[in-house]
């Protein structure tokens, strides 16, 4: 394995697919699903320079911080509460251009501006969710939305 990311130059869906490739190839063989959100997190988050990126695990019927990269954050969400427990509750991916605009966003750090969240879905349920923050608005788009989905459901097959 290299021992410094490559990240690839190029269109927003050039870098998607080479961090792709390289999430595939650092899971391969590690079935410790926290190892491997550890490195998804600590790759996706230094691809694009993102403010936040990590996941939040379903634990005994709350949302429990999993591994991150970037600042401290919440550690218990609640079912249905905030981008995170919407994403949950309603297991689809929210995408959310302004923080400031969606009802019950949990500011975990004033300096987000726009946040995805992607549930990840195990066996019908949503096990965990992976939330990323960026401190600009309108961030993420149905790009993001789509190489995020894929690379989540990576992590649960
Ligand atoms: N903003 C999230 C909480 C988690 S932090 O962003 C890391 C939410 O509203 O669910």
């Amino acid at each position: 394995m290299a021992e410094h990311l490559e990240i690839a130059s190029g269109t927003k869906d050039d870098k998607y697919s080479l961090l792709y490739r390289q999430i595939e190839s650092v899971i391969e063989g590690e079935n410790d699903i926290i190892a491997n959100m550890a490195n998804v997190a600590s790759m996706i988050h230094f691809t694009f320079d993102f403010w936040w990126t990590g996941f939040y695990r379903v634990v005994e019927g709350e949302l429990h911080l999993g591994p991150f990269q970037g600042p401290l954050a919440c550690t218990r969400i609640k079912h249905g509460r905030g981008v995170c427990g919407t994403a949950w509750a309603t297991a689809t991916t929210q995408v959310v251009p302004d923080v400031d605009k969606f009802p019950g966003h949990i500011a975990c750090s004033s300096a987000s501006r726009s946040e995805i969240v992607v549930p990840m879905i195990s066996g019908g349920e949503v096990v965990a969710v992976l939330d990323i923050d960026s401190q600009y608005l309108a961030t993420f788009d149905h790009t993001d939305q789509t190489w995020l989905e894929r690379i989540v459901a990576l992590l649960t097959r």
